[in-house]
Parts: structure tokens; C-alpha cells; sequence
């Protein structure tokens, strides 16, 4: 499977987060392409047919950022509205996505406790729901998304830990199938509500 990596971050030299994983997902050699998107486009100016073109050549589609008011870099929201076109994404003939996986990777600079907290009703996923719509419209396989809290007072070794789970899973097949996603969340849950039982397996 062709992997397509596009890192979107204003300043990747200064980030710890997405850098290390930029590195680590590059070091594992799955990664068909792997890009820095503002170091490419400094100035806004998307070459939308060669993104077009690259989407095409890849199977997987991973877009990797950092968490900014509850959404996404600028530069993201460009590139989906400018490549995302009418009858390559969506429209009559627009099935040039069809059957292609999108996983999302996110830093969340929040702890876990503010977004499970009762006090603002919503989730990490919740608030990514507009790529899930997108991948939806698209017609692609929208992949669990991938996100760590704390990102900013993480510790090396915890950011580096989660890069290497990220590394294991990025390539596995059975995460293109929707049911293994719902499989997947359903039995975490479940496994959380044994857990809170008393009734966790050993
Ligand atoms: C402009 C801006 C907006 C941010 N908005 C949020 C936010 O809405 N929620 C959140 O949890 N963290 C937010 N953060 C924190 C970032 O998510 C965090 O700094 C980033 O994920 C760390 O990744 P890095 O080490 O790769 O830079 C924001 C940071 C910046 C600079």
C-alpha cells in the first residue's frame, strides 16, 4: 500500500511533536511520500495538480497536525478547499478519491480531562467530524484518527512512544475496513466500562 504523508505545521523546526513523528514515520520506511507542506507552499499558493496528481498515485492519505482552536492550521483548510475540487472529490464524476483511507494524526496541546469533561460536551473526534463528512462526500475510508493529549508539556520519551505505536499501525490493512474502525471503538469502550466495573480481564 502507497502512503502519502502531509505534515501541516507553521513551524516545523520549532515543533516537538510533529517533528519527531515526521522523523520516526520516515526512519520506519513505510511512507511512500512524506511532506512538509508550509515549508512548500510559504506562501499560500497551492500547486493544486501536483497535490491532485499525488493524491492519485497513493492509497492512503494521512494528514498529520497540530490541534489549533479546536481545528486545523490555515494552511490545511487552503488545501482542502483548493484540492478537494468539484469532480475530483465530489460532483458527478468526482469519484477520484473512491476507496482511499484518511487517517488523521493530531497533537492536542489539551489534557485529557478538559475534553472528557462534562463541562464541554464534545470529544477530540467529535471536533474532527468535518474530515469524517469530507472523507464521507469523498468517498474515502475515514481510518480511527490518531491524537495525544498534553502535547505541549509531553515528555520526549511519551511523545516518542506514541510515534511508535503510530509507526506500527500506519500500514496495517485492516484498518481501511469502516467495521474494524467501529469494532475498534466499540470494544475500547467496552473494555472502559469493565474497567470501571471491577471487571477488567487480567
Ligand atoms: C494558534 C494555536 C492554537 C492552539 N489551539 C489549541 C486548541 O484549540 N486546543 C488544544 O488542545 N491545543 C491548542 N494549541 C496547542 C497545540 O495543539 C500544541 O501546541 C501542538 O499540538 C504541539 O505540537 P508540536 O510540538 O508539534 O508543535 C494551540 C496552539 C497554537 C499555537
Amino acid at each position: 500500500m502507497k502512503l502519502l504523508h502531509l505534515v501541516f505545521h507553521p513551524n516545523l523546526e520549532a515543533s516537538r511533536n510533529n517533528r519527531t513523528w515526521k522523523s520516526q514515520l520516515e526512519a520506519s520506511g513505510k511512507i511512500t511520500t512524506s511532506r512538509d507542506l508550509y515549508r512548500e507552499y510559504p506562501d499560500f499558493s497551492i500547486n493544486v495538480e501536483k497535490e491532485q496528481a499525488l493524491l492519485l498515485q497513493h492509497e492512503r492519505i494521512i494528514l498529520q497536525f497540530p490541534f489549533y482552536w479546536y481545528s486545523m492550521p490555515p494552511l490545511l483548510k487552503k488545501w482542502l478547499d483548493d484540492v478537494l475540487t468539484y469532480n475530483f472529490a465530489y460532483g458527478p464524476e468526482g469519484d477520484k478519491l473512491k476507496g482511499k483511507d484518511l487517517q488523521l494524526v493530531v497533537s492536542v496541546g489539551g489534557r485529557e480531562a478538559f475534553y472528557t469533561g462534562f463541562d464541554i460536551f464534545t470529544t477530540v473526534p467529535d471536533l474532527l467530524r468535518p474530515f469524517q463528512l469530507t472523507a464521507n462526500l469523498a468517498q474515502m475510508n475515514y481510518l480511527q484518527p490518531e491524537y495525544m493529549f498534553n502535547a505541549d508539556s509531553a515528555e520526549q520519551e511519551t511523545i516518542e512512544a506514541f510515534g511508535r505505536q503510530l509507526t506500527q499501525k500506519v500500514d496495517d490493512p485492516t484498518r481501511s475496513d469502516p467495521r474494524q474502525y467501529l469494532y475498534d471503538s466499540m470494544s475500547r469502550e467496552l473494555n472502559q466500562v469493565y474497567e470501571d466495573l471491577g471487571m477488567a480481564q487480567g
